[in-house]
């Protein structure tokens, strides 16, 4: 694939500005070398300042974890696009532990996008299937109805800026990750949803990213797929070093 892969952390709800801070002053090291892949941190919202006057002067790009998808108003405890679109570039959204834990649903996340993209913000959208939904055949119908419903109304200029992560729930935290065909498979079926949904070029230029399990030993397998762009990356990502070699992969 022509297009530059991307290699994101999701930190989740882990380290503190402390901890965020020192990880970045190592990392930042052992990955300014990379030309050819997009970096991403994907912090919690508390240590994103801090981060973003570290990376000024580096390839790393910032991101956060979850938004609200209204801009402003009285929803305690929320963060809004409209807030975050000074501080970082991209943002994930739909991750299994938000649909799963607070019971997020295609539609809110489709409201989240639209309003994400407004901002000008890139939305990482993750999709995939629980265990049970692949050992009963259902992983395509899942991904299927993921895509199209956490995608509806996103037009073909915005596309450009929507990267889809696969990350099958069974191999979240679990060491377990999906094969390179098993993973494969399912990036290959979602690239000929976008080719339907929209049409072959963004297809084939829409970064297409593997979560679950991902480490220094299993990465370069898995990002040699043809269809697979990049990874994302939770466990692996809270060590500088580990993370980097991910990067250097
Ligand atoms: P792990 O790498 O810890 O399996 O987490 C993957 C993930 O959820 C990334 O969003």
């Amino acid at each position: 694939m022509a297009m530059k892969p991307l290699i994101a952390a999701n930190w989740k709800m882990n380290k503190d500005i402390k901890e965020a801070v020192s990880f970045i002053n190592k990392f930042k090291n052992l990955i300014k070398n990379i030309k050819n892949t997009e970096i991403v941190i994907c912090a919690p919202f508390t240590s994103l300042s801090e981060i973003k006057k570290l990376i000024k002067t580096t390839n790393i790009k910032l991101g956060a974890q979850n938004m609200h998808f209204e801009e402003k108003g009285a929803f305690t405890g929320e963060i809004s696009g409209l807030m975050l679109k000074d501080i970082v570039e991209y943002v994930i959204l739909g991750h299994s532990e938000r649909r799963q834990i607070f019971h997020e649903t295609d539609d809110l996340i489709n409201k989240k996008i639209e309003s994400a993209l407004k901002n000008k913000l890139k939305p990482i959208l993750c999709i995939g299937e629980t265990l049970q939904q692949r050992n009963n055949n259902k992983t395509m119908k899942i991904i299927k109805n993921q895509l199209k419903g956490c995608l509806k109304n996103v037009s073909n200029d915005e596309m450009k800026n929507i990267v889809v992560a696969y990350e099958p729930v069974w191999a979240i935290g679990t060491g377990k990750n999906a094969t390179p065909e098993q993973a494969e498979e399912v990036h290959k079926f979602i690239r000929e949803l976008l080719s339907k949904m929209y049409n072959e070029t963004i297809s084939k230029n829409t970064r297409i990213i593997y979560g679950g399990s991902m480490k220094p030993n299993n990465a370069r397998e898995l990002l040699s797929m043809p269809n697979i762009n990049g990874g994302l990356v939770g466990g692996a990502s809270l060590d500088a070093k580990s993370f980097g070699e991910i990067c250097n992969t």
